[in-house]
């Protein structure tokens, strides 16, 4: 399968490397799109040597002569993950909009395809109602929910919030595979 990890900018990001690295073992094709405040927090060099392609992040200096990124991505994809998710990127897929590089590869993806959202963030983010409306509107759009899980987030805070473990995300996409 090919699939578009989709990367946000969550303290758990480092965890979508592992991610990366376990779907190239199981045999998919991975490219990854950093959104470009994940880019602060993990490189695009990181995720290349995990998957052996070029990396996305800035739609202004693109790989395609075209300029067209974000539809090449749309089209190569069998399978979306968005991994981690933000509260910030939710809302913005909940709402149709495109930021960045990510986003507009997002939007331009065909509905019908397989799309996974693993969300991560701080408790108190996670029951927010704005968060939740956002959160129950991408999955009556089709998104499929992995996680959040109970437990230590990264910002020292128990509850409902944490990533799903990285082995989990992949079980849950291999199952639909
Ligand atoms: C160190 C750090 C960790 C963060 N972790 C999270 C997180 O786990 N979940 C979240 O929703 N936002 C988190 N944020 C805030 C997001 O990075 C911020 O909302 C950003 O606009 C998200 O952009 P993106 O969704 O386009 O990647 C964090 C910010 C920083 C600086």
């Amino acid at each position: 399968m090919e699939i578009l990890l989709g990367v946000s900018a969550s303290a758990a990001c480092f965890k979508a490397a592992a991610l990366a690295s376990q779907l190239v073992k199981a045999g998919h094709g991975v490219t990854a799109v950093l959104s470009h405040s994940a880019t602060k927090l993990v490189t695009p060099l990181q995720f290349s040597c995990l998957t052996s392609r070029p990396t996305f992040s800035d739609e202004w200096k693109p790989e395609d002569p075209a300029g067209m990124d974000h539809i090449q991505l749309a089209r190569r994809a069998d399978v979306v993950l968005l991994v981690p998710a933000t509260a910030d990127r939710i809302g913005s897929v909940a709402h149709g909009l495109a930021p960045d590089l990510l986003g507009s590869a997002l939007l331009a993806t065909e509905v019908e395809k397989l799309r996974f959202a693993a969300p991560s963030m701080n408790p108190d983010m996670w029951r927010q109602p704005a968060v939740q409306r956002n959160v129950a509107q991408i999955v009556a759009d089709g998104w499929q929910l992995v996680g959040p899980v109970a437990g230590l987030t990264a910002c020292g805070e128990d509850g409902l919030g944490r990533m799903a473990e990285v082995e989990d995300i992949l079980a849950a996409v291999q199952a639909r595979v």
